[in-house]
Parts: structure tokens; sequence; C-alpha cells
């Protein structure tokens, strides 16, 4: 058998496939589809710190080969997410990533905070639940006018590093395509000590329905997911893994064990499955079934001798 095990700043994945944010809930659907414990791991809905109802109108729209999201980050908020999530996934034996947004400065640290304070108490009674945060700099700034925090380096720097303080739990940032420079980016990140970058997040991108004359999301713009993104990501995957020395989460577009390795080979440590979750259902376990039949074909005995070999 290939040796599929991967890890990242101390975290244990026994395999690359890990289901992506806001596309696998906090786990508990697909839990009674099959066994998500042979995940590598899970990353859950993006947090902020208050509970958030997301936007009206349309949600999701199919593009050709892809879609279009404009959920608005709706989701519980951190609190009741460490109280009503934390018991399953303290009982669950995958990575567990916690994936967390925000509108201000102040809201990111308070949630950090919160997780952090949670997580400590779970270590002392053997009751872990979160063992790394996924930092989403995509948000919104309410400060600069609803520019993306992820969008000017200098100015996520400020997130990175108020969170890289008020956590000593591992740490992801999750880097949006749309960056000025996304390399510079994940430079600053490694720079704010950072445990690891995920990229990428959804390309801005828009619908417009021509009867109707106006965009079809009430946002105006939405995110672009899926096989449509893949060569870019890939590439820029490619890009920042050339760039820094911690560990890069590569995803956009995956859908086949073929896409995994690529993503590998371009240098990812692990990867991230999100809009084929609603293709298939059961793509996580369809996925580590012909990863390893793929690697056995491939004369691949671990992932090791092939990360960034091009
Ligand atoms: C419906 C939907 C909701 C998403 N919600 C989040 C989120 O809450 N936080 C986040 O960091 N990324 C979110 N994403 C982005 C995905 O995690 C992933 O980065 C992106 O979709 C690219 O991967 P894919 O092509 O495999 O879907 C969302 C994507 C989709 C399609």
């Amino acid at each position: 058998m290939s040796d599929m095990t991967c890890s990242i700043a101390g975290v244990h994945f026994k395999n690359p496939i890990v289901m992506a944010s806001g596309t696998f809930g906090f786990g508990r659907e697909y839990g009674s589809l099959y066994d998500i414990n042979r995940l590598g791991g899970i990353c859950g809905k993006g947090l902020t710190l208050n509970p958030k109802e997301g936007n009206s109108g349309f949600r999701v729209y199919e593009t050709p080969s892809g879609m279009l999201n404009s959920v608005g980050l709706e989701n519980p908020g951190v609190t009741a997410f460490l109280r009503e999530e934390c018991e399953y996934w303290a009982g669950l034996n995958l990575a567990r990533i916690a994936n967390l947004g925000g509108n201000t400065l102040e809201d990111y640290v308070e949630g950090a905070r919160l997780i952090e304070e949670d997580a400590l108490l779970r270590k002392t009674s053997g009751k872990q639940a979160v063992d790394m945060i996924e930092l989403n700099i995509s948000c919104p700034n309410v400060k600069a006018g609803g520019l993306a925090y992820g969008i000017k380096t200098e100015i996520a720097r400020e997130v990175v590093r108020k969170i890289r303080q008020a956590t000593t739990l591992p740490l992801m940032i999750k880097l949006s395509p749309n960056a000025e420079d996304i390399v510079q980016m994940a430079l600053m990140c490694q720079e704010e000590g950072a445990d690891a970058v995920s990229l990428v997040n959804t390309f801005s991108a828009m619908k417009i329905d021509i009867h109707k004359r106006r965009s079809v999301f009430d946002n105006l713009y939405a995110g672009l997911s899926g096989p449509a993104i893949k060569p870019i990501a890939l590439r820029m995957v490619h890009q920042v893994s050339k760039a820094v020395t911690i560990p890069v989460v590569g995803m956009g577009g995956i859908q086949s064990a073929e896409d995994i390795l690529e993503y590998i080979m371009a240098g990812a440590a692990v990867v991230q499955v999100g809009t084929h979750n609603f293709v298939n259902l059961r793509a996580g376990a369809d996925l580590i079934d012909e990863l390893q039949i793929l690697m056995e074909r491939e004369k691949i005995e671990s992932l090791d001798e092939i990360r960034g070999i091009v």
C-alpha cells in the first residue's frame, strides 16, 4: 500500500484529502453518508465572532465547469460552534480545522481568542476538538470600505500578526486569488509566523440576468470555484510553493485523484476539496480509494517522493 500520510505543524493527516470550508458544513451530514474519519481532515464552515444570516437573493449559480456562490458567510458564530459542534468534533479521528473570518480586526481577534480559550480548556480534559485554525482573509474589511483584507499585503499583515499573537494553535492563512500579489502575501504570512498557507479561495466573478438587466446576485459579484479555476489555482500553488518554506495547502477544482497528484507535484503538502462535494456527496471516500489505486499504478510509494517535483 502506498503511504498517503502527511503532516503540517505537527498535525497528522492520514491522507492528503481535506474537505474545504463552506462545502462540508461541520461534517455531521456527510458523516451519515460515509465514515468521515477516513478523511485526512475537515475545515468547518467559515465562522465569524457573531452569528451571520448571510446574503439575500440567489446564493449559488452553476456555470460551465464551476459554480458561483454568494453565501455571505452564513454561520452560527464562534460561541455556538464551540458549544454545539465541538463535542462532535472531539469524537472525530481526523485533522479538525476551524475556519475563521471577520469584518473587523477586533472581531477576528476575539474569535481567535475564544477558540484558543476553548482549546486550552479541552487540552487539559483530553477532549481536543480543534487542531488548527484556518484564517480566511478574504472577508470584506469594513474600515476599508468593504475591500477584502486579503487584497493588499500590508492590510492583511495586521490581521495575521494579531491572530498569531492570539493563538498557540497551528495557524494556516487562507489566501485569496484576488490578492494583488499572492506570492508576496504568502511570504508575509510566513514572516508573521504562520504555520502554513492554503490557497485558493474563490475568484471574484459575475453573472448577469439579461432579462432583468441586473446581476443574478444581490451582492453584485460572487465567488467562482470548481474545475474552471483549477489551472489558475494550480499555477498559484506552484508559484507560492517555490517561494515559501512553510507548508502550502492546495485547492481549486479538484475532482479526481489525478488532480490531487498535480497539486502535490506543484508543491502542496495536502489538498482541499470543495465544489466537488456538491457533485458527488461521497467525494471524500471515492477520492481516497482512487488516490490509493493511482499511486500504486504510478509506483509512487509515498507523497514525499513527488511533492514539489515540478
Ligand atoms: C458554497 C461555498 C461556500 C464557501 N464558504 C467558504 C467559507 O466559509 N470560508 C472559506 O474560507 N472558503 C469558503 N469557500 C471556498 C472553498 O473553501 C474553496 O476555497 C473554493 O471553493 C475553491 O475550491 P473548489 O474549487 O474545490 O471548490 C466556499 C466555497 C463554496 C463553493
